[in-house]
């Protein structure tokens, strides 16, 4: 049985005093099975933490290293985020493929070093709007997913999130029929090269413009095991009923 994940990816927006919004999802949490993750920037880390120690609310980092250490001028390796108490990792995500160049190989590198650290890894895939109009998306996944996830993979180490790039902040989401279409296949891509045990008990988020009026619909579709959540994180009042819509 996979348990539900609401992640909360805050990208480069918030503030210190809006961590405040932890303690409000954490009391959220006692009414749900759901599990709920908020990835706040790297300085919000360690506060994020300390706010929610004693709370079953986990926070995660937006992006590692895959080199444990060295001369990497403004980054942070995972390993550190590990130390300061975080468990999850947001990798690969398009805004970094896209502004930073980020190949699925370097994704996959990363990967490796946040298993090695012992954190998960929420790691990032979706289709460009040309992609879904030349009618590649699957190819695109498909190559994303082979390239993008090292061997090893497992349940508890990696979960995946499908992010239409079409679909991120604009308020536009695929169709139920398109989000099954896509989470369908990913599940079965998993199970071909890793086995349906680890397919199985592998979380597959959606992720773009979900918001609390569209996620109970979304959160119908079988193979969504939760949502990987931008704007709508920032704030309890948004983040906290996309959460109960996983109950
Ligand atoms: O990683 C989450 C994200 O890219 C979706 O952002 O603002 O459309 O929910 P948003």
């Amino acid at each position: 049985m996979r348990r539900k994940l609401a992640a909360g990816n805050w990208k480069m927006n918030g503030t210190l005093a809006g961590l405040d919004m932890l303690a409000d999802v954490a009391a959220a949490m006692d009414s749900t099975r759901a599990e709920a993750v908020i990835c706040p920037p790297a300085p919000y880390l360690l506060p994020a933490v300390t706010k929610a120690q004693g709370t079953p609310v986990g926070i995660g980092a937006q992006d590692c290293h895959a080199e444990p250490k060295g001369a990497f001028t403004g980054d942070i390796s995972a390993s550190m985020i590990k130390e300061v108490g975080a468990t999850y990792v947001i990798l690969g995500h398009s805004e970094r493929r896209d502004a930073y160049g980020e190949t699925d190989a370097d994704v996959a590198a990363k990967a490796q070093a946040a298993w090695d650290a012992g954190l998960t890894a929420i790691i990032c895939i979706g289709e460009s709007e040309a992609d879904r109009s030349s009618g590649t998306t699957l190819d695109v996944i498909a190559e994303q997913l082979a390239g993008s996830l090292p061997d090893g993979c497992t349940g508890e180490n990696t979960v995946v999130a499908y992010e239409p790039i079409w679909a991120i902040g604009t308020g536009k989401i695929p169709t139920l029929d398109q989000i099954v279409e896509v989470h369908d296949f990913i599940r079965a891509t998993l199970a071909e090269r890793f086995g349906t045990d680890v397919s199985d008990a592998l979380r597959l988020l959606y992720g773009g413009s979900v918001k609390p009026d569209n996620a109970a619909e979304i959160f119908k579709v079988d193979n969504v095991d939760g949502a990987l959540i931008g704007g709508a994180s920032l704030r309890a009042a948004d983040f906290v009923p996309i959460l109960q819509a996983l109950s």
